[in-house]
């Protein structure tokens, strides 16, 4: 495979894409919800998941796609070449603010990440990565991560994480929301992956999310040095919804340790 010519490939659809998102502002957004109430959907999520997919099939027949709206393949195995799509993480920011979405995109080969963008696409910055070649944000070079503390670290964490859940013992966590220096919400896996390796939080951790909200955020943050994990402390599968922590690689061990007490 000749990545660089597919990273300049993937590079055109993201931007075309971003392009589709920012028109369907001048129409009429249809909006349905799908496992909850909460858990909304659009006419563009699909829309732009098809985009992807029809230009796809059509230039490079034997890769596979898993997105999330589900017109992919049905992925069983990281064998070949694989696409994880996510055509809008954070629906609610898109429906709600209108901003604060990204696409998100990772390109794998037998379950190795080659390729990796999130696309913030109000903000018009592009993260992108190519597999030891470094993480860039449009076209400037994000610098490797220095290391920090608990003390001094900013903690990507939702609401949910101190309230009681089926996933995490509470004392632990709100001791280490007590502990660090500020705590942050965004709303989108994929935008929080990328102030991970910007610098900007040094923690992000989730109970669920699936292999499309962080296959393409996580060889961003891996090219700076942070460190994707479930919450085992084992790297995602990428087959299933599971725990994720992305942290700078000085403090990931110890927030496993000694702040995530799962339940089961
Ligand atoms: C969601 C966002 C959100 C995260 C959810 C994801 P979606 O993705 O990334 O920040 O907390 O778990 O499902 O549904 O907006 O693509
Ligand atoms: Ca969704
Ligand atoms: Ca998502
Ligand atoms: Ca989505």
């Amino acid at each position: 495979m000749n990545w660089g010519a597919l990273d300049r490939y993937a590079k055109s659809l993201i931007k075309e894409a971003g392009h589709h998102i920012k028109h369907s502002f001048f129409t009429e957004i249809e909006i349905s919800s799908k496992s909850s109430a909460n858990d909304l959907v659009t006419n563009i999520d699909q829309e732009i998941e098809q985009f992807f997919i029809s230009r796809i099939r059509r230039d490079f027949p034997d890769h596979r796609i898993m997105g999330e709206e589900g017109f992919g393949d049905d992925i069983q195995s990281l064998e070949g070449i694989i696409w994880f799509l996510d055509p809008i993480d954070g629906t609610m920011n898109f429906i709600h603010q209108k901003r604060n979405f990204a696409i998100s995109l990772g390109i794998y080969i037998d379950g190795i990440g080659m390729l990796g963008y999130v696309y913030d696409v109000m903000a018009d910055d592009l993260y992108s990565a190519m597999k030891d070649e470094g993480a860039y944000l449009n076209d400037i070079q994000l610098p490797k991560l220095k290391s920090t503390t608990i003390e001094e670290a900013i903690i990507g964490v939702n609401a949910s994480w101190v309230a009681p859940n089926r996933y995490v013992d509470n004392e632990p966590m709100i001791d280490l929301v007590n502990r660090c220096r500020g705590t942050r919400s965004y709303g989108s896996a994929a935008i929080e992956l990328t102030h991970v390796a910007a610098g900007r939080v040094d923690v992000y951790m989730s109970m669920r999310l699936s292999p499309w909200d962080v296959a393409g955020g996580m060889i961003i943050a891996s090219e700076v040095g942070a460190v994707s994990s479930t919450m085992k402390g084992e790297r995602p599968g990428l087959l299933e919804q599971e725990t994720f922590i992305v942290a700078n690689a000085s403090i990931h061990s110890q927030l496993l340790d000694d702040f995530i007490a799962l339940k089961k």
